[in-house]
């Protein structure tokens, strides 16, 4: 299904019955990300997965699309579904859009979990190296995917799923330029938002990988394992949900239970 937000085709899909819980895919992905997830949670939740602006099949708004850019796409489709709480997982780029959904939308949201993702900013460093990639992706998209993306994976797991890997690299070199540039763009731009995950009422959830390179798991569990409602570490990198799909699986599930 799909709705326009400010003249942009968003895509979504809906499924099962139950407490909503929407689904925010990270940078490169799209719903399909959840493809092993949604079955197994419509059994108890209502499931709505949302293709991020300029990711999957939905259109881009803009040059930059900031997380506060993307969390208005989300509230959209939340709007236009009519529903008054929900519960958000974020992977990654789709845990920073579920932290700005949180703060501009705090009477929705009922809980946040984050996955692979962080309520800190982009340090000095990775702003260097997005502007640098956003400046390569006008000349050398391809190559640039190609060699940033398997770098998301352990390399250990590299060495041993190359088909995994695959199915994944196909659905991100399907980003255009535009959404990749927008999007990195403005993940570079985000806020602090550790005070507010401090401060937040909400039901809070992190899952960190224990070897993810982007989003380092001793960092976030020394930071944040007090302010959070459940944490989980589980063994892998920055993909877990391609790695240790089945103990995600459990861990999403966990979050979900508690204190339902
Ligand atoms: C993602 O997986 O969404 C991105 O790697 C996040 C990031 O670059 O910070």
């Amino acid at each position: 299904m799909n709705i326009i937000h400010k003249g942009a085709s968003i895509y979504y899909t809906d499924e099962g019955k139950g407490l909503p819980v929407v689904l925010l895919h990270g940078f490169l992905e799209n719903k399909t990300m959840w493809d092993n997830f949604v079955g197994p949670l419509t059994h108890n939740y209502r499931v709505i997965c949302i293709d991020l602006l300029g990711h999957g099949q939905s259109e881009c708004t803009g040059y930059i699309h900031t997380m506060e850019n993307m969390a208005a796409a989300v509230y959209a489709v939340v709007s236009i579904l009519k529903i008054s709480k929900i519960q958000i997982i974020g992977h990654s780029m789709g845990g920073y859009v579920g932290i700005a959904f949180a703060k501009a939308f705090p009477k929705i949201t009922a809980g946040l979990c984050l996955l692979n993702s962080t309520p800190r900013p982009d340090d000095l460093a990775r702003k260097k190296i997005r502007t640098r990639a956003n400046e390569m992706a006008k000349t050398q998209y391809e190559q640039l995917i190609r060699m940033s993306f398997v770098n998301l994976f352990d390399p250990e797991y590299r060495k041993l799923n190359n088909e995994d890997i695959s199915l994944a690299l196909e659905q991100a070199l399907k980003t255009p330029i535009q959404g990749y540039i927008a999007a990195n763009a403005g993940m570079s731009l985000r806020q602090d938002h550790s005070d507010f995950w401090r401060k937040s009422t909400i039901k809070k959830g992190i899952i960190v990988g224990t070897t993810d390179s982007i989003i380092p798991s001793d960092i976030e569990e020394e930071l944040f394992l007090s302010y959070c409602d459940f944490f989980k570490n589980i063994s892998g990198g920055h993909m877990l949900h391609i790695s240790n799909p089945e103990q995600v699986l459990i861990a999403l599930k966990g979050f979900l239970n508690y204190l339902c």
